[in-house]
């Protein structure tokens, strides 16, 4: 009875956070962000002592050589990884304060990932990959069918809405992970190399509609990529060699440092996810 009692209250009374959109929030302050893996008895020191302001509604390259810590980076802006030392705020918020749960909600919600592969179900068709999480997201369907059909018009693929993923070529699958990502309407999205196995032209044309969603709706993207053709997009060309980054104009002045202001409204959880 008494666990059932701890299990409830965890559930049903735990207070979560919406988060805000203020304008002058950053959308990710990181501070001293260190990060290892652990292989048998060998540590290998992926991210050493990162500090970054990642402002909102920014298109922002991150570059560098192979095994310098990139994807590894995008993971923890994502809450993939925990973090291991440092702070990573978002929106003004510590993740550290977040429960594992909570972690959860926010990625589900209000981050996006293109991934170089592009993890869509091969039997659904391409409105019903980009639907698909939306409806585990628990939208209604009226809602989703407006999303769905948004996000394909603007990638370019409503016309073929219908086709089954392995129809398509690579660049449009790469669209279809893209329009799976602002259907979700998140606040970044976090792309790792997302034109790495296409033509340049279509890599051009992917950059084309990122660049539009930072844009028009207001998103922001950091994206990692080898390619000076992605890099020309960008508002912010930030680079990383082994597991640093270099100082640029997103770096934070410690000087002035204090715990951003908060950005999250309140809101009661009335059910576990
Ligand atoms: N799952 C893992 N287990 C152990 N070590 C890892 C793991 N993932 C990455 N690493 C190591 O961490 C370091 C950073 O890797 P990461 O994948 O973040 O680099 P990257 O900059 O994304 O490289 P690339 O450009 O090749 O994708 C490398 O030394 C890598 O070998
Ligand atoms: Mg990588």
């Amino acid at each position: 009875m008494i666990v059932l009692y701890f299990f409830l209250s965890s559930c049903y009374t735990k207070r979560d956070y919406l988060v805000g959109s203020l304008k002058n929030t950053n959308l990710f302050s990181v501070r001293n962000l260190t990060f290892s893996y652990t292989l048998g008895a060998r540590k290998i020191i992926a991210l050493k002592g990162i500090s970054i302001e990642i402002p909102q509604q920014q298109l922002i390259t991150l570059s560098g050589p192979s095994g310098s810590g990139k994807s590894t980076f995008l993971h923890l802006l994502g809450l993939i990884e925990s973090v291991q030392e440092g702070s990573i705020y978002f929106l003004g918020e510590d993740m550290a304060g977040y429960s594992y749960q909570q972690q959860n909600r926010i990625r589900k919600e209000y981050i996006g990932f293109v991934f170089q592969r592009f993890h869509l179900i091969p039997v659904l068709t391409v409105e019903e990959n980009v639907a698909y999480f939306l409806l585990r997201m628990g939208l209604s369907r009226k809602e989703v069918k407006k999303r769905v059909e948004h996000a394909l018009r603007l990638v370019g693929l409503y016309e073929h809405r219908h086709k089954k993923p392995f129809t398509l070529s690579g660049g449009q699958r790469q669209r279809v992970a893209l329009a799976r990502a602002i259907a979700k309407r998140p606040k970044v999205i976090l792309a790792d190399e997302p034109t790495a196995n296409l033509d340049q032209e279509t890599g051009k044309q992917i950059m084309q509609i990122l660049r539009k969603m930072v844009d028009l709706e207001g998103i922001s993207i950091v994206i990692s990529t080898h390619d000076p053709m992605v890099m020309g997009y960008a508002d912010h060309q930030i680079h990383m060699t082994d597991g640093k980054l270099e100082d640029g104009d997103l770096s934070p002045s410690f000087a002035k440092e204090s715990v951003p202001a908060s950005n999250l409204e309140e809101r009661s959880l009335n059910t576990c996810s």
